[in-house]
Formats: C-alpha cells, structure tokens, sequence
C-alpha cells in the first residue's frame, strides 16, 4: 500500500527530471539508481555516475551495456565531494544512496564529511526545482552517524530556499533505512 523507501525515492525524482536533463548519481554501487536515471533522461540527456571503488562501476558499466544505456552515462572514479570538478551547474536530480555496496568491503562506505561537502555542492550545482534525494542506512555505526548529523544539516536548511522532506518508518524494530529529500524551491 505505501511506497517502500526506494520507491518513494524513484517516484520523485521521475517527476523532477525529463528527457535531455543532466542528472547525477552520486553512489553508483551496482549501478541500479544507474540504470533508473539513464532511463529517465533518455539518450538525449547525461548521467554523471561517481564512485570511488573501480568494482562498482564495472558492475554498473556491465548492467548499462546489457540494457543498451551507456550512451547516456559518463562513469566518474571519484568521490562525489569532487562533483564540481565535474559539472558546474544545470543539474535537474542528484541521487545519494549511502553505506557500503552490498557484498563488498563494508569498510568501504561513504563518510560523513564528504557526504556533507558533496551535499553541498550538489546544492550548488542544482537548478531551480531541482531534487536532491538521499537515502540513509542508520543500521550500521558509521551509518547511524551519518544519518543523524545529515539530518541536522538538512533541518537547517533555509526554508525560502528549500524544502526538506523525510520518508520514514517509524514503527520498524531494526535501524531501518529512510529517505530525506532536498528541492531547491529559487
Ligand atoms: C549503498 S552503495 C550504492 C548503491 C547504488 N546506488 C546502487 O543502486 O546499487 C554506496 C556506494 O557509495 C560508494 N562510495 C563511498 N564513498 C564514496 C564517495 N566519497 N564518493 C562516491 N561514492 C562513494 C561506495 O563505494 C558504494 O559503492
């Protein structure tokens, strides 16, 4: 009946984005926040993907050519706090899907102070109603830092310029994941 968080997550960026946009992922992992913005830009449009680890882009390059969208997509080993090196404005979406990729090295995981300078720079380089999600993983002790001192930022955020939404189940036992989004509103 409700959305789970990565649906929740897809159904706004979807509505933030059209075909021709420059849009980035800022954890490529295994590629499927990849593959969902190629897929929404269309080949028209440019995905800037950032990873720090040469194995997750492999898999997403790997998925992107099984389904014929490479095109679009540009594949960046780097960290996203780098992204402005990259791109210095016109971005439509950016998608931040924290923590470490599913069955590689757990210590390997994004790190709150170049998630916060990324987040900033996202900021920066997003236009006007533009959509920055960002899902958390507080289930693991990096990650539950994470998540608390993004929340903070996030909730300091200028409301004429922003809106901050949170996208949570608050009745989940475990340390489950949610989701905050960041629109840029002038
Ligand atoms: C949870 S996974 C991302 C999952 C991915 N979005 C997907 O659809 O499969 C988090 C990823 O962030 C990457 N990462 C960690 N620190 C990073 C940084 N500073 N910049 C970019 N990526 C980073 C990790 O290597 C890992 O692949």
């Amino acid at each position: 009946m409700l959305l789970n968080i990565l649906q929740f997550v897809q159904h706004h960026i979807k509505l933030a984005v059209q075909a021709g946009d420059t849009v980035i992922d800022a954890t490529a992992g295994n590629g499927h926040d990849t593959v969902f913005l190629a897929q929404c830009v269309t080949n028209s449009g440019k995905v800037l993907a950032f990873d720090i680890q040469s194995s997750a882009l492999l898999n997403t390059r790997n998925k992107l050519n099984e389904l014929g969208l490479s095109e679009q997509v540009s594949l960046i080993q780097a960290g996203h706090e780098h992204i402005q090196n990259f791109c210095h404005t016109g971005v439509s979406a950016i998608m931040f899907n924290l923590g470490y990729l599913p069955g590689a090295d757990k210590n390997c995981t994004t790190q709150v102070t170049t998630t916060l300078a990324a987040l900033e720079a996202g900021l920066n380089i997003l236009l006007k109603d533009g959509l920055i999600s960002v899902v958390l993983y507080p289930g693991h002790e990096q990650g539950l830092i994470e998540a608390q001192t993004i929340e903070k930022w996030t909730a300091q955020l200028p409301q004429q310029q922003y809106e901050v939404l949170q996208y949570r189940f608050t009745n989940r036992i475990h340390h489950a994941p949610y989701a905050l989004l960041l629109h840029k509103r002038i």
